[in-house]
């Protein structure tokens, strides 16, 4: 297959074709992380890490609803003295490396940033949108002012692009997103989970030992396509569309909204790594097909008059 023309600059980042793994679906050992590789990944976004380590929720943490999964996680993950290690390993595999980054305060997502930075992370990516974690993700990204503090203070303390990943758990996204960009971001991935619950009709109680979740999958792509459209219109920054991407159509149909590169999380537990190679080769047959020459000639082209 000829792939030259799937190759982007992402805010800079360098990637072979538009698809990369989206936040915490894998633990990042040697093993998965050298599956999604082979498996074509073009990027790749690290579990959400913060400054001390933090054991998550008891199970269950994850629930399938009927075209989707349910997760509360809350966040598990060693801390960042730790994590630096899983990030060298990741820098390995030769593909650029973005490291989800949480915090309690402003100062605590710089000083993780940071030190994900110097270990080797080629971007970072602010969880301020996780549904569920009190006093941090999506009571961040929700509140301008602190979610501004939070964005100045990481740009001030990282020389690499931040992207900011956005709740869709919000009135308005787009002032959201403006928001980010007037913070000086680099680049906006659209979107996370969608606020959710399952209930059990056997016990008569919520599943997820949390009670709410976060869904992903099929379910909630309409909603993501609709949300990188409408940011796509109002914010110049780079989107990365995130959100049920299970094959190339879907892919294609977050380009054409306005992302410049796609993330896919929850369909690598239905089909497996070769997910990201599949859908790039449905995206390079497309491109063929409609006679595009790469990739960015279709970025955003649904909004033409
Ligand atoms: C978790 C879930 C999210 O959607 C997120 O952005 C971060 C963390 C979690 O439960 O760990």
């Amino acid at each position: 297959m000829k792939t030259n023309h799937l190759s982007i600059n992402l805010a800079g980042l360098k990637l072979a074709n538009p698809t990369v793994l989206a936040s915490g679906i894998l633990g990042l050992s040697a093993d998965s992380l050298s599956n999604i590789v082979k498996g074509g990944v073009g990027a790749i976004v690290t579990k959400s890490v913060g400054l001390k380590p933090r054991k998550g929720y008891a199970n269950p943490t994850i629930v399938q609803a009927n075209c989707g999964l349910i997760n509360a996680m809350g966040l598990p993950n060693p801390g960042i003295k730790e994590f630096v290690k899983e990030i060298r390993e990741a820098k390995s595999f030769g593909v650029p490396v973005i490291v989800s980054v949480y915090g309690f305060s402003a100062e605590e997502y710089a000083t993780v940033a940071k030190k994900a930075v110097d270990a080797g992370a080629d971007a970072v990516e602010l969880n301020v949108s996780c549904p569920h974690v009190k006093d941090t993700g999506s009571e961040i990204g929700q509140n301008p002012e602190i979610l501004a503090e939070v964005i100045g203070k990481v740009k001030t303390s990282v020389e690499k692009p931040v992207f900011v990943k956005l709740s869709p758990n919000v009135t308005n996204i787009v002032e959201i997103a403006e928001v980010v960009a007037n913070s000086g971001a680099d680049a906006l991935t659209a979107i996370n989970t969608v606020k959710a619950m399952a209930i059990d009709p056997g016990t008569t109680m919520p599943i997820l030992s949390n009670k709410i979740g976060g869904l992903s999958g099929l379910a909630i792509k309409p909603i993501a396509v609709r949300c990188v459209y409408e940011i796509y219109e109002k914010v110049k920054l780079p989107i990365v569309g995130c959100g049920g991407v299970t094959n190339w159509r879907d892919a294609v149909e977050f380009l054409l909204a306005g992302a410049t590169a796609i993330q896919i999380g929850t369909a690598i537990a239905i089909k497996g790594p070769s997910v990201f190679r599949s859908v790039t080769r449905g995206i390079n047959a497309y491109l063929k097909r409609k006679g595009f020459k790469s990739v960015d000639e279709i970025v955003g082209l649904s909004h033409r008059n």
